[in-house]
């Protein structure tokens, strides 16, 4: 069985080569490179060029190493027909990324809660004069927090803030059941979830029913002083209703680990806004390991004829 590779770095292919070889012993796996159109029985996927798709037989599937799909629809967007039609497209299914979501999400929400951050701006701005003053904490009965999205990732952050004691909501398309998380469901249902929220855990997909969604509208619907977390895509957000309201103190501060433009261009106004935290797109990485275990139990399943799970519905666009 032939598998053909592009990866996130170039650096990390010998890795990726490797990890994938050895949960798939069997196999042959191969990176691609420009001029590559041999046959392939399965691709392993992040980021690829359209070039890797022309000219090719036909693949029995499609894997991303990633949960999001976003960039892959895109390119078939701006360039139809690119991907095969009728292969299927699996995105990764947790393989070690909700841990960390919700690591990330917790930590946010805490320093939130404890007001660290407003202790870190102090001091930035005073140094060692800074006043030894005491903040009241927000209340936690009143701390409401909103997660977007109840998916493999969203479930597992509203699941864990819910155990720390938050009073949690989630918000997906179709109802779920959480215990401890009170749920909702369907744009009909979304100004009810925003309703008075504290802080906004953003975990959706990106699609072109949810790019634009925290903008001016989602956050006048949030308690005064709210914070905003964004975990899933830059697209999500509309950056100057980000600005406008930080700058009216509609909200208090924002997290955020992803961006319109990635890396964040230097000249960006994030940069200079203390209010605003910024990681590299790093709240979930893609654990090789796992990850590679995950696709190679996914091929035998259907090597076997089995059906398996993370098979994306491109109309739905996740
Ligand atoms: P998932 O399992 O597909 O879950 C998506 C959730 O969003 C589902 O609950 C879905 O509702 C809900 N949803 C989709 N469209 C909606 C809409 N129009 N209205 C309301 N709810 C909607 O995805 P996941 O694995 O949790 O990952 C979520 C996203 O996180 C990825 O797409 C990716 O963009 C992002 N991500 C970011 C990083 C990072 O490092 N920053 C890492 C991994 C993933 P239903 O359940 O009803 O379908
Ligand atoms: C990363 O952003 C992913 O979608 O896995």
């Amino acid at each position: 069985m032939k598998i053909l590779l592009h990866t996130p770095h170039a650096e990390d292919a010998p890795a990726w080569v490797a990890s994938l070889q050895s949960a798939q012993p069997s196999a042959h796996v191969r990176l691609w490179s420009p001029g590559d159109t041999a046959d392939a029985d399965y691709a392993v996927l992040w980021r690829p060029p359209a070039e890797l798709f022309a000219r090719r037989g036909k693949l029995r599937a499609m894997f991303v190493l990633g949960a999001g799909v976003d960039a892959l629809l895109a390119l078939e967007r701006r360039e139809p027909g690119t991907l095969p039609a009728g292969v299927p497209l699996v995105r990764l299914e947790d393989a070690g990324m909700a841990e960390q979501m919700a690591q990330y999400a917790i930590h946010a929400a805490l320093r939130y809660l404890r007001r660290f951050d407003e202790y870190d701006l102090v001091r930035r701005e005073h140094g060692g004069d800074a006043p030894w003053r005491t903040l009241e904490p927000h209340p936690r009965e009143s701390f409401h927090i909103g997660v977007l999205g109840l998916g493999m990732l969203g479930a597992h952050v509203a699941k864990s803030l819910a155990s720390l004691g938050f009073s949690v909501r989630g918000y997906s398309r179709g109802m779920k059941t959480i215990e401890g998380v009170d749920t909702f469901a369907g744009a009909s249902q979304l100004p009810a979830f925003l309703d008075g929220l504290k802080l906004v855990v953003n975990l959706l997909p990106s699609t072109p029913d949810t790019d634009g969604i925290l903008n001016r509208d989602l956050f006048a619907r949030l308690a005064h002083g709210a914070y905003l977390v964004n975990l899933a895509r830059g697209a999500h957000l509309v950056e100057a209703d980000l600005i406008d309201a930080l700058d009216a103190g509609r909200l208090a501060a924002a997290t955020l680990d992803v961006f319109a433009q990635e890396p964040l261009p230097p000249e960006h106004p994030f940069w200079r806004m203390p209010r605003v935290t910024i990681t590299p797109h790093i709240s979930a990485l893609t654990l090789r390991d796992p990850a590679a275990r995950q696709i190679a139990r996914k091929i035998e399943a259907l090597e076997r004829g089995e059906a398996i799970g993370g098979i994306v519905d491109i109309r739905r666009g996740y």
